[in-house]
């Protein structure tokens, strides 16, 4: 897709993230941003994430602009497999931008990070990162028991999806 690119997370998108993640639609997304200044200090922690091959954060650009962000995330145990997470602007849904990111990054976790597989959970409910998991080819292999806590502490199920070389 035309004027999309990917690059890695500055401390200058902290007020674009902010924005994007005090969305309450956000039902389903983790990540809790309470400041700016938060959002800043967190984003000041990638450049070490990367030199202990634990994360690779990305910004999300359309047209320039910053329209949302994602990660791969490196298993600790097995550094051969990541895991893509993403999120983007409200008014940007639906127009196939996420699936066209994830599309970037994973091009990234195969050929610069050298993974050979990469995997995609989500919740059951969250059928928009569902869809774009299946959109890309990422096949189904299940559903794993009570993985993904949420902000209450509660335990959830979620679905895996996954991509091998
Ligand atoms: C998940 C998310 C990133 C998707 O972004 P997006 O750019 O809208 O995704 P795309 O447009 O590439 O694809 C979404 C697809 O889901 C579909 N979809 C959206 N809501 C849906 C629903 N409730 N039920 C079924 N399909 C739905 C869209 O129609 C689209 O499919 P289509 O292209 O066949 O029409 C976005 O919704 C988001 O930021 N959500 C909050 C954060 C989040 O949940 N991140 C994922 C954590 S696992």
């Amino acid at each position: 897709m035309k004027d999309l690119k990917i690059r890695y997370q500055m401390v200058k998108d902290a007020a674009d993230f902010f924005r994007i993640l005090k969305n309450p639609n956000f039902i389903y997304f983790l990540v809790t941003v309470n400041s700016i200044a938060e959002e800043k200090d967190s984003l000041r922690k990638n450049t070490q994430r990367r030199k202990n091959n634990e994360s690779y954060n990305y910004t999300f650009l359309y047209k320039n602009k910053v329209v949302g962000g994602g990660g791969v995330r490196i298993n600790r145990t097995r550094p051969y497999i990541g895991e893509l997470g993403y999120f983007l602007d409200e008014k940007y849904w639906g127009r196939g931008l996420t699936t066209a990111f994830v599309k970037l990054m994973e091009q990234e976790g195969f050929s610069k990070l050298g993974l050979s597989r990469i995997e995609i959970l989500m919740r059951p409910e969250n059928k928009a990162s569902e869809k774009v998991a299946i959109k890309n080819g990422y096949q189904k292999e299940g559903r794993l028991k009570k993985v993904i806590k949420d902000r209450e502490g509660k335990m959830h199920d979620a679905f895996i999806y996954a991509k091998v070389l």
